[in-house]
């Protein structure tokens, strides 16, 4: 199974909840490959850094056919959890590459959860994707970008912060989009985050919003 989460805003949580679907099937005992292009998820995970090359150096200096490179990329975490690493940020990546990318995603075994950062993501990421997520919090700016997409996710997983006058219904209405997945802002999640102990420990308001997408482990 390959899931795909993206955002049309930073700092939205794609990157919480892009991981947190990782250890939610690792700790299942399924083998979990986690693909990190935007580069915040080794951090999240409490994993050290410098992690050293990542599929942006495999974007820049190899050719698209020799997928054999991300097999070597890949660095454990957690049990039954791998991350490949972005490495290098700014990258530039031809279409070949980002198909080949897609279909080393297709091949693994068990999950492969793309973190895709910010911005729609290629069409063979899509194209490979059982599920397309955008995180979003509720907030009009970034439902009128949900709007204007060229492709709609599957869904849309809410980020519900307090203060917010946006509200589930709201949210479906401007996006165009279903929610299938709301987490309350948790400050549990946020320290959590903030000490790298998220791989220790998934916050239960997290287990709890991505509870409701019914493929969940
Ligand atoms: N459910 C939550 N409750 C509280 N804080 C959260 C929650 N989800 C994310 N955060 C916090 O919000 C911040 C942004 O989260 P995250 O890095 O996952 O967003 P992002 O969309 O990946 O950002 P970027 O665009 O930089 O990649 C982090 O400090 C994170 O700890
Ligand atoms: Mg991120």
């Amino acid at each position: 199974m390959v899931i795909l989460c993206w955002s049309v805003k930073g700092g939205s949580g794609t990157t919480v909840v892009a991981t947190s679907l990782a250890l939610l099937h690792a700790t299942r005992g399924i083998h979990t490959t986690l693909v990190d292009l935007s580069g915040d998820a080794p951090a999240c995970l409490g994993m050290a850094d410098p992690l050293g090359p990542g599929i942006g150096h495999w974007f820049e200096g190899f050719p698209a056919g020799n997928t054999a490179v991300l097999d070597h990329l890949t660095v454990p975490s957690t049990a039954d959890l791998r991350v490949l690493p972005v490495g290098l940020t700014g990258y530039r990546a031809s279409s070949s590459h980002w198909e080949s990318l897609a279909a080393w995603c297709a091949h693994q075994p068990g999950t492969v959860v793309i973190d895709a950062g910010v911005g729609e993501p290629h069409d063979a990421l899509w194209d490979v994707a059982q599920h397309s997520l955008l995180v979003v919090r509720g907030c009009y700016l970034a439902l009128r970008r949900t709007a204007r997409l060229l492709r709609k996710p599957d869904g849309v997983v809410l980020i519900s912060e307090p203060g917010r006058a946006l509200r589930r219904p709201d949210v479906e209405a401007v996006s165009g989009t279903a929610v299938v997945a709301q987490l309350e802002w948790d400050p549990v999640v946020a320290r959590s985050v903030d000490a790298g102990l998220l791989a220790g420990r998934v916050p239960r308001s997290i287990r709890e919003g991505l509870g409701e997408l019914s493929w969940i482990p």
